[in-house]
């Protein structure tokens, strides 16, 4: 089983811009939610599947007496990431790690982070199974798992709607990933018998984010993923640039309304009686 099947996507170029639009997007709603656990004077943060380190760096800045270990699997990922992040070194640090198989003890973190992942890797519930073993009791889960049932455009010719409700679970299918995830982190967190878990969502949509950082997101998504989805769209019909420009179209349209509807979940690992599978 390939485990990591979006792996050319997650190290093209694109993905590195796509991960600075998602972070200017999504941060400013987001960084309350990190603002409500209860956390030690100098929490230990993993930042699981860390990527070029947007979001490591911003955790090391909102909570300055933290320790910060991003971990990740792509090198030029983890190399943008220390050398943008030099100055908060050694406290923030990236290590090439597998979430499947982390290095650390069990019960090591008081916040264990993992955003935009779990939708594009198999057995996320092995990943999250993981994340949990080293994270202390009472200490916190807090996930980004993507869900494309929740992203909405106007309906235009190409209509947008036609590529979300073939696509993902074209390729989920093909590539043994739940691009519905999303919905179903609720219940694989009940199953392990975690406490305190909430449902949020950070709402990415033309009102509360500004259209050219949107359109960036959309844009870098067609140059990472167009070949890979035309492979699922019916041939004869339009290409998936077709349809990535006229979202991108209706982001830039000062009249035009979209929303992507980002869930954010967390959870509390319990003192005892936790059920890991
Ligand atoms: C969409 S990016 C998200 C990056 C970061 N979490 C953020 O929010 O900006 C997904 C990241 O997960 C990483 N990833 C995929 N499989 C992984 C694994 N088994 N272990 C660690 N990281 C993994 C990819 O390399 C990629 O950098």
């Amino acid at each position: 089983m390939e485990l990591n099947p979006q792996g050319k996507q997650m190290a093209d170029e694109s993905m590195v811009r796509n991960l600075d639009a998602q972070a200017r997007a999504i941060w400013p709603q987001e960084r309350p939610l990190f603002c409500r656990y209860t956390l030690p004077d100098e929490p230990y943060i993993l930042d699981a599947g860390c990527g070029t380190g947007e979001i490591s760096l911003r955790l090391a800045e909102l909570f300055p007496r933290a320790r910060v270990l991003g971990v990740d699997i792509i090198d030029g990922h983890l190399e943008l990431a220390r050398s943008r992040c030099q100055h908060l070194a050694p406290r923030l640090s990236f290590e090439r790690q597998s979430v499947y198989e982390l290095d650390e003890a069990a019960q090591t973190f008081d916040l264990t982070v993992c955003r935009h992942v779990l939708h594009s890797i198999p057995y996320p519930d092995r990943v999250l199974a993981e994340l949990v073993r080293v994270t202390r009791p009472g200490g916190y889960l807090h996930l980004i798992p993507e869900d494309y049932g929740m992203i909405h455009f106007e309906r235009r010719t190409p209509d947008p709607r036609e590529l979300w409700q073939e696509v993902p679970a074209r390729f989920g299918a093909r590539t043994q990933t739940d691009l519905f995830i999303g919905r179903n982190t609720y219940g694989i967190l009940a199953a392990m018998n975690l406490q305190e878990i909430t449902v949020d969502y950070v709402i990415v949509d033309t009102v509360r984010v500004p259209r050219e950082i949107f359109a960036a997101i959309l844009e870098a998504w067609c140059d990472g993923y167009a070949g890979a989805i035309d492979e699922m769209l019916p041939s004869g019909g339009p290409t998936a640039r077709a349809y990535f420009n006229q979202m991108v179209s209706n982001i830039r349209d000062p009249h035009g309304y979209a929303v992507w509807m980002v869930p954010v979940v967390s959870a509390r690992v319990p003192q005892e009686g936790l059920n890991l599978p």
